[in-house]
């Protein structure tokens, strides 16, 4: 395969289609990656090359970048929101395989940069156990007690990268990503966060003249939420910087998720009652500590929750209401 100056792993994916997008705006050649069917890639852009592979595969892997490759963006992962990672601990530890085989591939083929999507669930549990929590410096992540199953995975994956940049001069850069949210990502079906589970919610009491939604827990979580452009932007700033070490990538706007639901209804122009169930609730409490991130990068998310919720509610408002209709599919 010719060479490429891109390649986007996870392409099919909610942040790896934005990315991808955004690499081609940049006049980037990019090739796309992703083991789902073309027909279920959230978004497909028609100038990447698209391909069907699964990265968990060594030889895919080395496929992938085959040719040489300016940027690795590693974003292949079986992931979602707490519903998702709570119940699916052994299918989120083993995007260890594609984590390992997609660094192994890119040390041999001597790519220029090699980017990690890490998480803050890498964060460790005993500094999250209150809703008034202190932000989440860098340093937090250790002594290490991450979330059950995938933020193992992702500490393991980030200390591998750290450690082929050290060992073998492969260029990693690694963020830490705090709950990413906006159009094109999953909204029903199981693997969804907060923010889209909020608006889809939201959407379908005001399509179907509902009065009450359901949030788990007593909805006093804390969380921030990051709109996705910051998140793309902050992933091209920290993948071409100088910075070595991972980064925290999320908004410090922290909301309990009582107040998400609220901004939600907001912009629908609803009023709803609440019903509190039981449900995967995660950490207490997380927000992102931007002091590192702003001197290393000199940049930090700057979309407030109600800009980024305004452009993902009337999304996801159009995708329930094409459900509904019986003219779009739902996902
Ligand atoms: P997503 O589920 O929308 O996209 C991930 C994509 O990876 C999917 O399309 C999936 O088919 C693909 N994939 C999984 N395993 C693969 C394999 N073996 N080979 C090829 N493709 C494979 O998730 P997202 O929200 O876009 O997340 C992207 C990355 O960012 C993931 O690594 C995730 O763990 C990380 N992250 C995301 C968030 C967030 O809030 N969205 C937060 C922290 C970290
Ligand atoms: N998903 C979801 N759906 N969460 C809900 C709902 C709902 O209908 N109602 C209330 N919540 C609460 C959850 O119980 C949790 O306390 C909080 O909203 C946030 O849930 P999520 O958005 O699912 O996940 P998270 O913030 O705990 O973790 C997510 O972000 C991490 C990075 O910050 C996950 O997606 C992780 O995979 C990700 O790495």
């Amino acid at each position: 395969m010719p060479y490429v100056d891109a390649v986007v792993t996870g392409a099919g994916g909610f942040i790896g289609g934005h990315l991808t997008r955004a690499l081609l705006a940049e006049g980037k050649s990019v090739r796309a990656v992703d083991r789902k069917p073309l027909t279920e890639w959230y978004q497909q852009h028609a100038g990447a090359q698209n391909l069907v592979r699964d990265v968990s595969v060594l030889d895919a892997c080395e496929e992938t970048v085959h040719g040489g490759v300016g940027e690795v963006y590693h974003l292949a992962a079986d992931m979602g929101g707490m519903g998702f990672i709570e119940n699916n601990k052994a299918a989120c530890m083993l995007s260890v395989l594609s984590s390992t085989h997609m660094l192994m591939a890119s040390r041999d083929a001597g790519v220029g940069r090699y980017f990690y999507a890490s998480s803050a669930c890498v964060y460790a549990a005993d500094k999250q156990t209150e809703a008034a929590v202190l932000p989440l410096r860098e340093e937090d992540a250790y002594p290490a007690m991450p979330e059950d199953g995938y933020g193992w995975e992702k500490l393991f994956s980030e200390r591998m990268a750290r450690h082929f940049r050290e060992d073998y001069g492969l260029a990693t850069r690694t963020a830490r990503y705090h709950n990413i949210y906006g159009p094109h990502g999953t909204w029903d079906g199981g693997r969804e966060k907060a923010p889209a589970a909020a608006c889809r919610k939201v959407a379908i009491a005001a399509l179907t003249g509902g009065d009450a939604i359901e949030i788990w827990g007593d909805g006093e979580q804390v969380r921030s939420f990051t709109y996705i452009d910051d998140c793309v932007a902050g992933t091209l700033r920290l993948t071409r910087s100088g910075a070595v070490e991972p980064l925290n990538i999320g908004s410090d706007q922290s909301v309990t998720i009582n107040e998400l639901y609220a901004a939600v209804e907001q912009i629908a122009g609803v009023r709803l009652g609440r019903r509190h169930v039981p449900g995967a609730l995660g950490v207490r409490g997380r927000n992102s500590d931007n002091t590192r991130v702003v001197k290393e990068l000199e940049w930090a998310p700057s979309t407030s929750l109600l800009q980024g919720l305004e452009p993902t509610y009337r999304w996801i408002h159009a995708q329930v209401k094409a459900a509904l209709d019986g003219t779009g599919p739902r996902r």
